[in-house]
């Protein structure tokens, strides 16, 4: 609630004041010729400044972990970088910070042998999708030249994550410098999970590195 009323203060300010920025665009949007509805506007502000969070911090920190746990994995992303595109994808499928969307049907229908009727909802279980043994070969492997990986971390059709591109640039990036930099990785303790049911990873990532010394 304090998030939606320090937004409430930002769109006004925007609306009259709009400014080179994102949250102008947002404060100031309209469709088909008629502004957002103030609930529409604070919402999409929330999506945006939220979104991009915990998910990709997560996914970092999974990523991670996973390095530190598979050494191996990490050797070949040293001796090969063009592998980070593929490994980004791998650590988003290990990670998938956000656990699950509703969707309703719009349709009767059926899936997996589940009828479903139009109108129910339908829970979209990301984390259970990511290790289905029917799409991934040896699914609780991390392997970071996965290939196909074909994951769900960021959804699936209309409502497709909009910051995808922002996030794999991200991770990408970071783990550029990492593998230049960092010789080797280890767990230090024990990883602490957030307790969360929708969005979340790691709370804590105790890790021990050795940096490269430099000539
Ligand atoms: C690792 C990082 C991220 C993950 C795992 C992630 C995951 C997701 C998922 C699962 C959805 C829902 C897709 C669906 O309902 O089918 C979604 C939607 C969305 N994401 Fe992300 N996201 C990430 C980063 C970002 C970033 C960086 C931004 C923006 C800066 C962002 C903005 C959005 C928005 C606006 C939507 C709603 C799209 C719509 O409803 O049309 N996300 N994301």
């Amino acid at each position: 609630m304090e998030f939606f009323q320090y937004l409430a203060g930002v769109v006004a300010q925007r609306r009259q004041q709009p400014e080179g920025d994102l949250m102008s665009v947002v404060a100031n949007a309209t469709i088909d010729g008629e502004p957002l509805s103030d609930m529409d506007t604070l919402s999409y502000g929330m999506l945006l400044a939220a979104a991009g969070h915990d998910t990709t911090s997560s996914s970092v920190g999974v990523g991670m972990m996973q390095l530190a746990l598979n050494p191996g994995e990490f050797e070949k992303l040293k001796t090969d970088p063009s592998l980070i595109p593929s490994a980004a994808q791998e650590m988003f499928r290990w990670a998938t910070p956000v656990r699950h969307f509703i969707r309703t049907a719009v349709v009767d229908t059926e899936l997996g042998g589940q009828k479903i009727k139009a109108g129910e909802a339908v829970c979209l279980m990301y984390l259970s999708g990511n290790r289905d043994e029917a799409a991934f070969d040896d699914p609780d492997t991390f392997r970071v030249d996965r290939s196909p990986n074909r994951h769900v971390a960021f959804g699936y059709g209309a409502h497709h994550c909009l910051g995808r591109i922002l996030a794999e640039m991200e991770l990408e990036a970071l783990f550029n410098e990492i593998v230049k930099r960092v010789e080797s990785i280890e767990l230090a303790g024990e990883p602490e999970w957030v307790k969360t049911n929708h969005t979340g990873g790691l709370k804590h990532l105790p890790i021990r590195y050795r940096m490269y010394t430099r000539a």
